[in-house]
């Protein structure tokens, strides 16, 4: 993959999306497809995204019984991305049917499986007020993440901070995709748990998602570029 990093393509419809990659030359690098864009645009969207050769983080977040997850990745898996996700939180059976239904789906290549641990939006409060998960919340990503591993999908989606920890129990070849990425200058929004792209890649981080930081800049290639040069000199 050309840069280890997934611009997150959160525009309202395909015409938005097309006009950003091409009025700021992004052709071709690696993009994240969430539910905004999925859900009006679909399958053409994705097509339009691999034919014009970029790689593809379908994130749409599977969470539901183990059988109409299946069923649904079963679906997924022709599309031709890179990797798709579901929620840690949904448990082991409903990860591996998700695997199953990718292998059985897939044409050509089995997309990469990865599970959500606790969104990067979610704070130490939140989880323990509103979600009643007394620990830390380190130790819940730890524990979603080693149950994500036991379920042997390919990796999680998580905070940089909480990259070292997962390698150090999950192993170094289990993959970390690390939204919550803000450039110094750039607003947190609604993010939590955020770093900066040197300091994710510091911590150890496979991959970025980087969306508002990029898309919502006065000038997004000089963004992509910063981020692009931070990596490199991380
Ligand atoms: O604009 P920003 O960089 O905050 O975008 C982050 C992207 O990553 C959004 O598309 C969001 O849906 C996604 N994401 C996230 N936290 C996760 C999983 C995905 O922010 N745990």
């Amino acid at each position: 993959m050309k840069q280890p990093f997934f611009v997150a393509l959160d525009f309202r419809t395909a015409q938005e999306a097309q006009d950003f990659i091409t009025q700021h030359q992004l052709e071709g690098v690696p993009v994240k497809v969430g539910m905004e864009l999925f859900y009006r645009e679909g399958r053409t969207m994705i097509d339009w995204l691999r034919a014009h050769g970029h790689p593809i983080f379908l994130d749409l977040k599977l969470h539901d019984i183990p059988t109409t997850v299946e069923k649904a990745m079963f679906n997924l898996a022709d599309l031709g991305v890179d990797i798709v996700n579901v929620h840690a939180a949904g448990g082991t059976k409903m990860i591996q049917a998700a695997k199953r239904g990718l292998a059985a789906g897939a044409k050509t290549k089995i997309p990469k499986l990865i599970a959500v641990t606790v969104l990067t939006s979610m704070d130490q409060f939140t989880l323990e007020n509103e979600l009643y998960v007394k620990q830390p919340l380190e130790e819940a990503v730890k524990r979603l993440a080693l149950l994500t591993k036991e379920s042997e999908a390919d990796g999680v989606v998580c905070s940089a901070h909480e990259v070292p920890i997962i390698k150090e129990t999950c192993g170094e070849d289990f993959l970390t995709v690390t939204p919550g990425i803000r450039l110094l200058d750039s607003s947190k929004d609604d993010q939590q748990r955020v770093a900066t792209p040197q300091l994710a890649k510091q911590l150890g981080a496979d991959y970025l998602v980087i969306g508002r930081s990029i898309t919502q800049a006065a000038n997004p290639k000089e963004n992509y570029q910063r981020v692009t040069e931070e990596w490199n000199n991380g």
